[in-house]
């Protein structure tokens, strides 16, 4: 069977990873020593025994303090540079990713510090490992509105430094209705704009996130089954879902990989592409996420490969000749 061979070796984007979510224990002990930051673990066996999640609010407590070690700009280098080590082995030609500044703001860390070490990572990824990739800064939706605002305030002086915002955190009760303000001005700013909606919140969040906050991709988005109308909808406008398999599955989401809609989302002919979300949380980086998911769903084959593959490029903010040159 060449399948797996295929989805390892095809050049992708990968459109939904959060910088945070890809600090390995490994790294997370290496920094928390390096920084003199106290951990509520003894050593890596035992943090990464915590990793087992019910729900998302149950990772999010450890993600949280996961990050808690991260505090100087050399840190940001570290973790993102360890991530493009990993984009590049899987054949990410493109990464669109996803960081959190309020998680560090609010510890004091300034935000200069996090944009000054993922932009050099970033430069320094595509020098030398020839991996592109653009930052897009993500609001925490658990926060206020008045504390995204604040947050984006802090950015603008950066503005040149990332491509675009998202919402991400605690999806139930938190809907999208709630950043309709502070979407509208990044929209009038130029900003490109995503959110995570339909992941554990219903699906008329989906339809918020389109039509309140105008957002171009749905980050999950696997719900939208639960509407017929709506799939019509994301099928006809070709709306972007960014599906992260994995990550459905450890929080249970899903209960078992076999039970995964993305074949069902594929058929019914929506713009999926496939990807890690927190991929040392969750079980591997982007090409376990393919490889597991075809391995549980017998629908897939290698079509569908190259669908996820080309979706994921398509859907990229990469400009058209770089598109061009990838698909
Ligand atoms: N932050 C990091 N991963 C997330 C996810 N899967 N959903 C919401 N917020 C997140
Ligand atoms: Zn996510």
């Amino acid at each position: 069977d060449r399948l797996p061979e295929l989805l390892r070796a095809m050049p992708k984007a990968e459109l939904h990873i959060h910088i945070e979510g890809s600090l390995e224990p490994e790294l997370i002990f290496q920094l928390a020593q390096r920084n003199q930051v106290g951990l509520a673990y003894p050593d890596v066996d035992a943090l990464r025994a915590a990793y087992a999640f019910t729900d998302l609010q149950s990772f999010l407590d450890i993600y949280y303090a996961g990050a808690s070690v991260l505090l100087k700009e050399e840190d940001f280098f570290d973790m993102a540079m360890a991530y493009y080590r990993r984009a590049q082995a899987d054949h990410v030609v493109h990464a669109e990713v996803f960081f959190d500044p309020q998680t560090h703001t609010a510890r004091g860390v300034p935000f200069e510090t996090v944009i000054r070490g993922l932009t050099r990572a970033k430069e320094t990824a595509q020098r030398e490992l020839g991996v592109s990739s653009e930052l897009i800064l993500c609001f925490l939706r658990h926060l206020s509105e008045d504390e995204a605002f604040a947050t984006l305030e802090q950015a603008l002086p950066w503005r040149d430094h990332f491509i675009g915002v998202g919402l991400d955190s605690s999806e139930r009760g938190n809907p999208p209705e709630k950043f309709a303000r502070v979407f509208a001005k990044c929209r009038e700013l130029g900003l490109r704009l995503v959110a995570h909606a339909g992941e554990e919140g219903p699906a008329s969040y989906i339809r918020s996130a389109l039509d309140v906050l105008h957002a171009e991709r749905i980050d999950h988005g696997v719900r939208c089954v639960e509407d017929p109308a709506l799939v019509e909808r994301l099928a006809a406008e070709r709306v972007p879902l960014t599906v992260c398999p994995l990550s459905n599955v450890k929080l249970c989401v899903f209960p078992t990989m076999a039970q995964h809609n993305l074949a069902t989302l594929l058929e019914r002919g929506l713009c999926v592409t496939v990807n890690s979300d927190d991929p040392a949380y969750f079980g591997g980086y982007v090409n376990q996420n393919y490889l597991e998911a075809f391995a549980a769903l017998p629908q897939l084959h290698a079509g569908h490969a190259y669908t996820l593959a080309r979706n994921s490029l398509e859907a990229s903010f990469a400009s058209d000749a770089d598109k061009a040159r990838w698909i």
